[in-house]
């Protein structure tokens, strides 16, 4: 038989139970045996696996986060960490890994994979930031969870006429913050990769109140320029608009049941890993192209970088009634 390892790496994503039980699966069908490493590379440079069986994988599709744990683990990165991994799979028998996580957590895979390690990427994060796939495992369930929260920020918002400034994850990627606004009609977007205008917002902020509006709603992601903090300040300084009230989500964003979407995408993608390790194509991560499942060298993905799509991101300004600054 080939016995394989799974591992979850960097911040948890809901779905990723999902691609772990796939992955499980798929492999016992196969008649191969599956590890799994506890608590991500980490783990991993401490030699620690556990045999996966088809009992641990029952019940955990529609939880949150990783039942194998997960961890920022930057030793990997170093060539001593690397050897250590290496090392460590060599003892514990592995020939193949299906590594579980973001962008930093493939770039780990890759580093193991021209160690010679076949190993095959899965992408998860709620930051939906690792370039060629769409989208990746988690970021339905934060953008829902986010949805949830802001809808009910706008009804005390309404409530006592006021703009509430509401931060949402999403590290250097716009991604989670802009799918936000549109998807709960904000008045404005704070993004990192638009250099913002204060001066504008504040505009805009103004000629809503004056117009009697009941509120005034803004998405602010936490690597914008423009810091959530610093804009609801402003606002709160401006004289004659509405006063402003400050909520910065936070981890409330990392939990909670998958949805549906991240429950089919994570057993999509864990099942496609693993066949990938059966096909003989290792070095590459699997994603999602449309509706279609695709491989792409990780190589490729640890270099590349995601763009924001900037036909979505004016979309949001056309329906917030704001126009883009030209030049
Ligand atoms: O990468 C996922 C993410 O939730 C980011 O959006 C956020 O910046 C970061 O992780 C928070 O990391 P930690 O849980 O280690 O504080």
């Amino acid at each position: 038989y080939v016995r394989v390892a799974v591992l979850t790496s960097g911040g948890d994503a809901p779905g990723m139970n999902g691609a772990i039980r796939a992955a499980t699966r798929t492999a016992f069908v196969r008649d191969w045996e599956v590890l799994g490493v506890p608590d991500g590379y980490r783990g991993l440079l401490e030699g620690r696996f556990r045999r996966l069986t088809d009992r641990t994988m029952g019940g955990i599709l529609h939880r949150g986060g990783t039942i194998l744990g997960t961890a920022r683990e930057p030793q990997l990165l170093t060539e001593e960490g690397q050897r250590q991994g290496l090392a460590a799979l060599k003892r514990a028998g592995v020939e193949g890994l299906v590594v579980i996580g973001g962008g930093g957590s493939l770039k780990g895979a890759l580093a193991l994979a021209k160690l010679g390690v076949p190993t095959v990427g899965v992408p998860a994060t709620i930051d939906n930031d690792v370039p060629f796939t769409d989208m990746s495992i988690g970021v339905d369930t934060a953008l829902n969870t986010a949805l949830e929260a802001i809808d009910r920020i706008k009804d005390t918002a309404s409530s006592h006429r006021r703009a509430h400034v509401v931060e949402v994850m999403g590290r250097n990627c716009g991604y989670l913050a802009l799918a936000c606004a549109l998807a709960a009609g904000a008045e404005a977007v704070l993004l990192p990769e638009h250099e913002p205008h204060p001066e504008d917002l504040l505009g805009a902020l103004a000629s809503s109140y004056e117009r009697g509006k009941p509120h005034f709603i803004v998405v602010a992601a936490e690597g914008s320029g423009l810091p959530a903090r610093k804009f609801h300040e402003y606002v709160n300084a401006a004289e004659d608009t509405f006063e402003s009230r400050l909520t910065i989500l936070g981890h409330v964003q990392r939990g909670g049941s998958p949805t549906a979407y991240d429950r089919l995408l994570g057993s999509r993608l864990g099942a496609a890993a693993l066949r990938a390790l059966a096909e003989g194509e290792p070095g590459i991560m699997v994603g999602v192209s449309g509706r279609r499942l695709e491989r792409f060298p990780l190589e490729d993905v640890a270099a590349g970088k995601k763009h924001l799509d900037e036909d979505t991101y004016d979309l949001a300004l056309t329906l917030a009634g704001m126009h883009r600054r030209r030049g």
